[in-house]
C-alpha cells in the first residue's frame, strides 16, 4: 500500500464515515422480530466515536499485504466488542454515566434493560460477524474467534473491567496497569493478533507486534485517564473528573510525571514500530504520526 507522508486526523474521520454505514448496514440486515434491540444499537453507532481500533486493524492490516474484505470483517467484529463494553460500562451498575460521546448514553435514550441487550447483542453480533464472513477460511474463523473471546473474556476486558471496579484507590502503578493492560490493552493487542490468522509472520516480527499493540493499549487507557482529570468536558463529550476515587494513572501522578510515564511508553511503542518496519521509513511515519494522534486527542 502507497502511504500518505504522515497521519492527519481527516483520514480517520474519512475512514469513519465510510465505516460507521457498513456498520449500520450490518446491523440493520440482522433479521429479528423485535426492531427496539436494533434501534439502540444504531442509535449508539449514530453518537460517533473516533473507531480507532478498526482504523488500526485497517491500516496495520493493508500494510502487510492483507485484503480489504478480511479487513472489513476483522475492524467490525473488534468494533462490536469495543461498543458493548462502552454500553455496559455506562451502566449504573457499573460507571453510572449520562452522556458519552457529549450524546445520552443507551440506558438514558431508552431504559436498563435495553441497554443491557444491545450491549450483549453487540457481544453476539462481534463473533457472529467472524462466523458468517465470506472472507476467512474455516480454520482461519476458529482460530480468529478463539483470539476474540480471549481478549473479551477473562483473560482479557471482562477481567480488566472487573478489576478496574473493584481496585482499591491506593494500587500500585503496577496493578494499575495489569488493569490497563486487561480492560483496554487486550482489544488493541487483538486488532494487531486478528492479523497473523491470515497473514504468516516469523516469530520476532510477531513479538514485535504484540508490544506494538500492548503499548497502544496502555497509551490509550492513560490518555483517557488524563482527559478523565485534565480534559475539557466539552470536547471528551463524557463526564469528567469522575475517577478521581478510583485507581487511575491520572489521580497517582501529577501532570509532568504523567505525560513522562506516556513518553515512556511511546518510547517502547516508537522501538518496536523501528524494528517492526525496519527500513520501510514511509509505514513507520505513518504509524508512529498514528500513534502520537492517540497519545495527543482531546477526546
Ligand atoms: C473509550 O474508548 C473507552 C476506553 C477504552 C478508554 P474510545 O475513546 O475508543 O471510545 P469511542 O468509541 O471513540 O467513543
Ligand atoms: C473503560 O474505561 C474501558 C472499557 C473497557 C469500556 P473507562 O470507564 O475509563 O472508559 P470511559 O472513560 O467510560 O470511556
Ligand atoms: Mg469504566
Ligand atoms: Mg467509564
Ligand atoms: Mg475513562
Amino acid at each position: 500500500m502507497r502511504l500518505r507522508n504522515s497521519f492527519q486526523e481527516k483520514h480517520i474521520q474519512d475512514f469513519s464515515k465510510k465505516f460507521d454505514k457498513s456498520l449500520l448496514s450490518h446491523i440493520s440486515k440482522q433479521n429479528s422480530v423485535d426492531k427496539r434491540i436494533k434501534q439502540s444499537m444504531c442509535y449508539f453507532v449514530k453518537t460517533g466515536g473516533k473507531r480507532v481500533r478498526p482504523f488500526l486493524i485497517i491500516t496495520m492490516g493493508k500494510l502487510i499485504g492483507i485484503k480489504a474484505q478480511t479487513l472489513n470483517d476483522f475492524s467490525l467484529a473488534v468494533e462490536c466488542v469495543h461498543l458493548h463494553s462502552l454500553i455496559h460500562d455506562d451502566l449504573p451498575a457499573m460507571d453510572n454515566d449520562d452522556y458519552r460521546r457529549g450524546k445520552l448514553t443507551v440506558h438514558k435514550k431508552f431504559d436498563e434493560a435495553t441497554a443491557v441487550l444491545a450491549g450483549d447483542m453487540f457481544q453476539v453480533l462481534s463473533v457472529k460477524t467472524l462466523v458468517e464472513s465470506k472472507h476467512l477460511l474455516p480454520r482461519e474463523k476458529v482460530e480468529a474467534i478463539q483470539m476474540l473471546s480471549k481478549a473479551n473474556g477473562l483473560e482479557g476486558l471482562i477481567a480488566g473491567q472487573s478489576l478496574d471496579i473493584y481496585m482499591k484507590k491506593k494500587s500500585s502503578i503496577k496493578d494499575i496497569e495489569t488493569m490497563y493492560l486487561l480492560k483496554t490493552g487486550a482489544l488493541f493487542s487483538l486488532c494487531f493478533n486478528l492479523l497473523l490468522t491470515v497473514k504468516k509472520l516469523n516469530t520476532q516480527k510477531r513479538k514485535e507486534l504484540k508490544v506494538i499493540g500492548d503499548t497502544i493499549g496502555k497509551i490509550f487507557q492513560v490518555t483517557d485517564d488524563m482527559l478523565d482529570r485534565w480534559g475539557d468536558e466539552k470536547k471528551v463529550g463524557k463526564k469528567i473528573n469522575k475517577d478521581s476515587k478510583k485507581a487511575n494513572i491520572a489521580y497517582k501522578l501529577n501532570r509532568l510525571d504523567c505525560l513522562k510515564y506516556l513518553h515512556d511508553i511511546k518510547n517502547k511503542n516508537f522501538k518496536a514500530l523501528q524494528s517492526f518496519f525496519s527500513k520501510d521509513n514511509n509505514s513507520l511515519t505513518y504509524l508512529s504520526s498514528l500513534v502520537d494522534y492517540i497519545a495527543n486527542r482531546v477526546k
